[in-house]
């Protein structure tokens, strides 16, 4: 991104603010999830290669940053405004700010761009993806496959913490079916299997 604010950027600010080595790698779960619908969007406007490159950061560096203040700032009163406010100060683009509030339910902030949904769809799934992952013997995310998530997502004991109407209301925001979403999340995390740890 010609204004400074880039993915190397964001990822050096995600590693300074925490501490969870687990918390680390939801960002960058989250970041590969984001990004390929930053390249989707990008082909549905006919962006030029130059543009659509910019967009595809964008949904990176959000994916990235969504969670960075959490290690910190936890609470439902800090998480993400503390963050959102350092970031606005530093100058990072209000498309980015704007997902990054509207991820959480209770910010008050409507999700309205793409990128607003894309983050919210991409959250939830990428920590569930990782959660189906992980009881692997294995733990590799190879071995994970969309039929075998929506069982689990049927199954209410496993990963109680994740919201099952978040993964579907955020496939239905996209556009998608919710096999759709899931697939797309999948194949992005498999990609980035050995960052995430998860390569088995
Ligand atoms: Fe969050
Ligand atoms: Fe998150």
């Amino acid at each position: 991104m010609e204004n400074g604010f880039t993915r190397e950027r964001a990822w050096t600010l995600l590693k300074e603010w925490t501490a969870s080595a687990s918390l680390v790698k939801h960002g960058l779960a989250v970041e590969a999830c984001t990004r390929p619908y930053g390249v989707m969007e990008a082909e549905r406007l006919g962006l030029t290669a130059g543009e659509a490159e910019s967009l595809i950061e964008l949904y990176a560096i959000a994916g990235l940053l969504h969670d960075f203040d959490y290690d910190r700032h936890p609470s439902l009163e800090e998480h993400p405004f503390v963050g959102v406010k350092f970031l606005r100060e530093e100058g990072w683009p209000e498309a980015v700010l704007h997902a990054i509030l509207a991820h959480a339910d209770y910010s008050g902030t409507p999700r309205e761009s793409h990128l607003d949904r894309a983050l919210f769809a991409s959250d939830e799934l990428a920590g569930f993806l990782t959660a189906c992952a992980l009881v692997k013997p294995s733990k590799s995310i190879h071995e994970v496959e969309v039929a075998g998530v929506k069982k689990k997502m049927k199954d209410k004991a496993f990963a109680r913490a994740v919201k099952r109407e978040d993964i579907t209301q955020g496939a239905a925001l996209l556009g998608l079916t919710v096999e759709e979403h899931i697939a797309n999340c999948l194949k992005a995390m498999q990609d980035r299997a050995v960052d995430l740890g998860l390569a088995g």
